[in-house]
């Protein structure tokens, strides 16, 4: 069985063990700085085995050393983000936490893929690649997939369709500059261009830019997880099974879209080892300046990570 590490016991972290187990997956290890939660947590998900069938062992720890040997590692060990609270000011405090992390994944499992979900995502993902020192394609970081989900749950709400036939595209940081692209979204080969209207499709793309915080404004003390678990297991799933499905990822760029030393939402191919290629999208004017300004922000917050250190 492979072995898949969730670091950070809490609600998206947790959820996501959940559904690892249950699509078996692997053998899975969650961990938390807290005493006796990741361990409470692991046996009651071990214990919901033999009810719903599945056979992946699932144990809890606060000891690193047990980390050894992980195929897949995710972060997401954090401070959620809470109402009032954007984004950027989670920076100081999950630096802090992730280089922690970093080092220990570095130490313990120097061969695994690891998928950071921790916000601010794309400089949280950055600050896990300069921390273990890995090859840029085994670290990566879930966003546009989730992203990416919501925009394909409002076209459906909004076409009154199946969700199954929508294949939605949100590429950029995660964050109020993330770029939806209509003209790469389609249902059953059919942009959405042709669909609807191009005010309806802005609505869509405004709600998706504020998704996370539409929930955290609901919820009040967090933020999302049912779909951000989802899309983590979406890319525990890729990288296990070695599927080569591409999927919008917060890739690491060395001049693919005239972008360097940076992470940014774009498609990649994923499978086993991580990031096999990103692919390069040609966009128009318009798509291509929505991305800069995207990155720009992301740039801005890593070089900010040198005024935090
Ligand atoms: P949570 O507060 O429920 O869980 C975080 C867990 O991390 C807690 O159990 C806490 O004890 C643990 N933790 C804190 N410091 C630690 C350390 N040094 N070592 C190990 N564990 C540590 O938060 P939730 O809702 O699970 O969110 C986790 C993170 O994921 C947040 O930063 C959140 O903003 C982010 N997130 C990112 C998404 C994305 O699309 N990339 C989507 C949803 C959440
Ligand atoms: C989300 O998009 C909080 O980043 C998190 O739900």
């Amino acid at each position: 069985m492979p072995k898949i590490t969730v670091i950070g016991a809490g609600f998206v972290g947790a959820t996501a063990a959940q559904r690892i187990a249950e699509k078996e997956l692997g053998d899975v290890v969650l961990t938390d700085i807290v005493e006796g939660l990741p361990q409470g947590k692991a046996l009651d998900l071990l214990e919901a085995g033999p009810l719903f069938g599945y056979d992946s062992k699932i144990t809890g720890t606060n000891d690193y050393k047990d980390i050894e040997g992980s195929d897949v590692i995710v972060i997401t060990a954090g401070i959620a983000r809470k109402t009032g609270m954007t984004r950027e000011d989670l920076l100081k405090i999950n630096t802090k936490i992730i280089t922690e992390v970093s080092q220990n994944i570095a130490r313990y499992a120097p061969d695994s893929v690891v998928i950071t979900v921790t916000n601010p995502l794309d400089i949280m993902t950055y600050v896990t690649l300069k921390t273990t020192g890995f090859e840029p394609g085994r670290v990566f970081g879930m966003s546009g997939v989730l992203d990416s989900g919501r925009f394909a749950a409002f076209i459906a709400m909004e076409l009154g369709c199946s969700i199954r036939d929508i294949n939605a595209m949100v590429l950029g940081g995660h964050g109020d500059t993330m770029v939806p692209l209509p003209r790469f979204t389609t249902v059953t080969g059919i942009p959405i261009t042709e669909l609807m209207t191009v005010s309806t499709i802005q609505r869509l793309v405004e709600r998706t830019i504020s998704g996370g915080a539409e929930i955290v404004n609901l919820l009040k003390t967090g933020s999302a997880f049912y779909a951000p678990s989802a899309a983590v297991t979406n890319m525990v799933e890729a990288v296990i099974k070695d599927t080569e499905r591409i999927m919008p990822v917060c890739a690491y760029l060395d001049g693919e879209y005239g972008k360097k030393d940076i992470y940014l939402g774009v498609p990649v191919k994923l499978g086993k080892g991580g990031v096999k290629q990103v692919i390069e999208l040609k966009l128009a004017s318009d798509e291509k300046k929505a991305l800069d300004r995207s990155a720009k922000a992301v740039m801005d917050g890593i070089a900010s990570l040198k005024v935090v250190n």
